[in-house]
């Protein structure tokens, strides 16, 4: 038994002002009809699994479910009072699915663009045994650049489908990414992860006891209510906030990495969502009304107004009823930056 358990609790602030906190970009279409968490629930259409599980904060129950019921797929919603990062997320998950049976979790993010589904399905398929025996199986990237926002593997021994983790780096400082990546020994870690959910807990109570127990007492007095679980209120806000990353997977001695190569893309930023957008000759991605002059390497997006410009490269332009964003492409991930000013002055 195979429950996908997606991450929807993130808030995604590197693609302000279409991502915001009231309407995060898991919730948002940015490439294709679907939203982000529509096509992480659909591109499993193949694989036959139990009932989904997804994992959000509350202020985005309503969004959430009517996404869902948008694409007729039956979920448990599960909602965090607050954010406490994807190692209790996870616990939460891992706690609520293994109440009869202890099933293997499949751990999805729900903001990431995968081309190649069927590719996809087939590394998850050839994970299956791996995790079953035990393993914590991560999903691991060629890397293509330095990038700073990423977990790195060293990959170890051949087993099975793919190789021990001999070494895991979360978000290693730019300098150790480049060696990382010149050593040509490196994989990025996707952040989609399959492991039995008994396998997991085990693991964060020796690492992480204080967030496996913190969770346990959430869970105890978990609320139905319509079609939404709630977690104990208190009990959740008691637990410390940590990844999946640090507090398990840069700890223990049972992870194994399966390569996946599949067009993965997790849209940190706009420069990414350009990458993956379809391009007209001039190498622009415009969304909405507009009148391009000698315009090249542009993302363009508008909502009311018409976008104008004349003699621009490399720029993004984001025109929303309430903010204009204008960024160099290659710097836009910097935008987190105004964001945290922003959340300053309130
Ligand atoms: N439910 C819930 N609660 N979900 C959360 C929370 C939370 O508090 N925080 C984050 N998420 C969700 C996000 O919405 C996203 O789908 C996923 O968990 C991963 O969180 P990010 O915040 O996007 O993590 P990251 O990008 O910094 O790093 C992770 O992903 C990289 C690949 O994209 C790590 O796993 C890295 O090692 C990995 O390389
Ligand atoms: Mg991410």
């Amino acid at each position: 038994k195979v429950v996908p358990v997606v991450l929807a609790g993130g808030s995604g602030t590197r693609l302000w002002p279409l991502s915001r906190t009231q309407f995060p970009k898991q919730f948002l279409s940015l490439v294709g009809e679907q939203t982000m968490l529509q096509q992480t629930i659909l591109r499993l259409n193949t694989l036959s699994t139990s009932t989904p599980m997804v994992i959000c904060n509350e202020e985005h129950r309503f969004i959430a479910a009517e996404q869902l019921r948008a694409i007729d797929t039956p979920a448990t919603i599960v909602l965090e009072p607050c954010g406490r990062n994807t190692a209790p997320a996870l616990a939460i998950a891992s706690l609520l699915s293994s109440q009869d049976d202890d099933p293997l979790l499949l751990v999805l993010a729900a903001d990431h663009v995968i081309e190649d589904t069927t590719a996809f399905v087939d590394s998850i398929q050839r994970a299956i045994p791996m995790a079953n025996s035990g393993k914590l199986v991560t999903f691991g990237i060629v890397p293509d650049s330095a990038h700073t926002g990423y977990g790195y593997i060293r990959t170890g021994a051949v087993i099975d489908a793919g190789h021990e983790v001999a070494q895991f780096v979360e978000k290693p400082s730019a300098t150790v990414a480049q060696q990382y990546l010149d050593s040509g020994e490196y994989l990025w870690n996707s952040g989609m992860f399959l492991f039995r959910a008994s396998r997991y807990l085990a693991e964060l109570n020796q690492y992480r006891s204080d967030i496996a127990s913190a969770c346990e007492a959430a869970v105890a007095t978990t609320e139905s209510d319509l079609d939404f679980l709630r977690l104990d209120n208190d009990a959740f806000r008691a637990c410390p906030a940590e990844s999946i990353d640090f507090a398990v997977m840069e700890r223990t001695k049972d992870a194994v990495v399966v390569p996946l190569n599949v067009g993965w893309n997790d849209i940190g930023a706009w420069s990414a969502l350009w990458q993956v957008s379809a391009k007209s000759d001039e190498g622009n991605v415009v969304r909405g009304d507009n009148l391009l002059h000698d315009v090249s390497g542009c993302f363009l997006h508008g909502e009311e107004r018409l976008i104008a410009a004349v003699g621009i490269t490399d720029l993004v332009v984001i025109d929303t009823p309430d903010v204009l964003l204008v960024s160099d492409r290659e710097r836009a991930q910097e935008v987190k930056h105004l964001v945290e000013q922003l959340k300053g002055q309130e």
